[in-house]
């Protein structure tokens, strides 16, 4: 029977997700995340990566919360007009251009630590299996007929486009030339048979369904965006090419004249990774997406109504992110500034790269890549801010013993609202305000992951850092003489609260630089099964309980934390240039 489109919001809609209601995020809820799937015409760069890292952390953060019930799924996108040409120009048969970006794809996450659970080409039989039942239901469900199709197509984009969406501009000969005004990309007039899915019938349950969960869209500001697409209008969509155009894609069941249109295909990937036809009622709809700006429109809109069209939910989340620039400028293949991530994995190390691009990537905007930039930021927040403050309170020199020092109640007395030298010990009133911001460093920091906030939660707990940095400064342990009974205990005090805040940035910065966060917690002597949300209870001495770090032996020294890197040659050059 067709589906009645009115029906919604249904009751499965999210109860308390209005304006300021917290989020479910308890370990026992199960969550399906992903990264967009990747077009297989050229190599990974930047851009993708920053995608896939996003997604990585929020998987790695939960994971801090409790196992088992997180998944993060990624792959390739490989059919369709786009790679179709793009294997013909290279002279390859498509497969094989695709099972080679692809692998380049996985082979760059791997390197990069993008703990993936599931890695989907759109080619695997999984898929298509998928995708022709899943078309099977549009038309069970009477939301498909066939029509003559006739408009803009943009093949780089894979989409049709209005009248209202294209502009003439001049091509690199100087011919005239339509174009796609959001993309720039060249546009060709097509006039064919076509599928076409009754888009036009979601319009009002699309404005229900956003009016219900004003958070399902993060950033707030893309959540207007579609909200305004929702207020034009909607016309039907067609949803398949004539296989004599188009050959490399699947093609739709019952008919060897059409080829399923590569955006449906691309998208029913959230529903192969879950299962699906058989088993994806386990996770649907706890499917959580990250997704470009570019391609904002195809899962607000149309992913949402094809799932309410088969009678699934739409996905409980999409998380926007916009798009990185080179020096100022897009980054393209006609540039030439296309920058790719293996080589700055090798400049600055795969966990500084991390760190830059999740530090310095705000979703709300596009933010720009230079190398100098980079080299700046991880040097004085990794390397001098983080693994300077590990290294001064770790060397053998302050700490001969190498045990996890003792705290000392008598010299850092609990309360802080009646602060004078005679009752608190020694700690000063800066003293009680780090341990302050280190107590709710934790909480800030989840909840900043979970409102997509990632460089937030960095920047939170790098102003901690810094102030554990000040509160070493402030007492210059260094000056403190071991063999005075008084002192020493303050020495061991001061040293056992920095430890005790490295092991909370520790336990923190594990989502954004695993590797780093391993060597700190490593050297600290804190086990792995010590790493846990549950971990997090800082200073626990303080609070008068027992700390069951204290005493023990810290692990090896295995060099600095984080080492510097150098400034790029031609930058010193110029540096030295200007001297006299
Ligand atoms: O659109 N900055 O694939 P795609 C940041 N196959 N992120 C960028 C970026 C940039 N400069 N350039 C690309 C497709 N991205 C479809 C998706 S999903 C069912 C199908 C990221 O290879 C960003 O997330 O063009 C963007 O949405 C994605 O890569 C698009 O990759
Ligand atoms: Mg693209």
């Amino acid at each position: 029977a067709p589906a009645s489109s009115g029906d919604w919001p249904r009751s499965r809609c999210r109860a308390g997700s209005g304006p300021g209601a917290p989020r479910d995020s308890g370990p026992g809820r199960r969550w399906l995340l992903s990264t967009p799937i990747f077009y297989v015409n050229g190599p990974p760069h930047i851009g993708h990566l920053y995608s896939a890292l996003l997604a990585d952390a929020l998987h790695r953060h939960r994971g801090l919360l409790g196992p088992g019930s997180g998944r993060l799924a990624t792959g390739t996108d490989e059919h369709g007009l786009k790679i179709q040409q793009a294997a013909a120009a290279a002279g390859t048969a498509p497969s094989e251009l695709c099972s080679h970006v692809s692998g380049l794809f996985r082979d760059l996450f791997f390197r990069a630590a993008v703990s993936f659970t599931d890695f989907i080409r759109t080619t695997e039989p999984r898929h298509r299996r998928a995708v022709q039942c899943f078309w099977a239901a549009l038309q069970g469900r009477g939301l498909l007929y066939k029509d003559f199709y006739e408009g803009w197509y943009c093949t780089p984009d894979e989409c049709f486009l209005t009248q209202a969406q294209i502009t003439e501009r001049p091509d690199a000969q100087g011919r005239p030339c339509k174009v796609s005004l959001e993309s720039g990309h060249q546009v060709h007039w097509t006039k064919e048979e076509n599928y076409m899915f009754k888009l036009s019938e979601f319009q009002e349950p699309l404005r229900k369904w956003l009016q219900g969960n004003r958070h399902v869209i993060s950033p707030e500001p893309f959540y207007q965006v579609v909200l305004r697409w929702l207020e034009e209008d909607l016309p039907d969509l067609s949803v398949s090419r004539e296989r004599n155009r188009l050959q490399w894609g699947i093609p739709v069941p019952g008919d060897s004249t059409q080829t399923i249109y590569v955006w449906v295909d691309a998208l029913v990937n959230y529903l192969t990774v879950a299962g699906y036809p058989d088993a994806h009622h386990a996770w649907w709809p706890a499917a959580h997406h990250v997704v470009g700006k570019d391609i904002l429109k195809f899962h607000a809109i149309y992913w949402p109504a094809l799932l309410m069209a088969v009678g699934l939910d739409p996905p409980e989340q999409i998380y926007v992110h916009s798009h990185w620039t080179v020096r100022g400028q897009k980054m393209s293949k006609s540039l030439g500034n296309v920058v790719d991530p293996v080589a700055c994995f090798k400049q600055y190390t795969v966990d500084g790269f991390r760190y830059f691009l999740l530090r310095q990537g705000v979703p709300e905007r596009d933010c720009d890549y230079y190398e100098e930039k980079v080299i700046k930021l991880v040097n004085s927040e990794l390397a001098d801010a983080l693994g300077g403050l590990l290294n001064r309170c770790i060397a053998p020199s302050i700490n001969p013993s190498g045990i996890y020092p003792h705290f000392s109640e008598s010299c850092f007395r609990k309360g802080s609202d009646h602060i004078d030298v005679e009752a608190s010990g020694r700690a000063l009133a800066e003293d009680y305000e780090l341990v302050a911001s280190v107590d709710r460093l934790p909480l800030q920091v989840t909840d900043y992951f979970e409102h997509f906030q990632i460089y937030k939660a960095l920047e939170s707990v790098v102003a901690c850092v810094r102030q554990t940095n000040g509160f070493f400064q402030r007492h210059t342990p260094w000056k403190l003489c071991r063999d005075n009974p008084a002192e020493k205990c303050w020495l061991d005090t001061v040293l056992h609260v920095t430890l005790e805040c490295l092991r909370i940035y520790g336990i923190l910065l594990q989502p954004v630089i695993p590797a780093t966060a391993d060597k700190l917690l490593s050297r600290l002597s804190i086990k792995p099964e010590e790493r846990a949300f549950t971990d997090l209870t800082f200073l626990p001495r303080y609070h008068g309980k027992p700390c069951p770090f204290e005493g023990r032996k810290l692990g090896p020294d295995m060099g600095a934390l984080f080492p510097r890197l150098e400034t790029p040659r031609g930058h010193q050059m110029e540096i030295k240039g200007l001297r006299p």
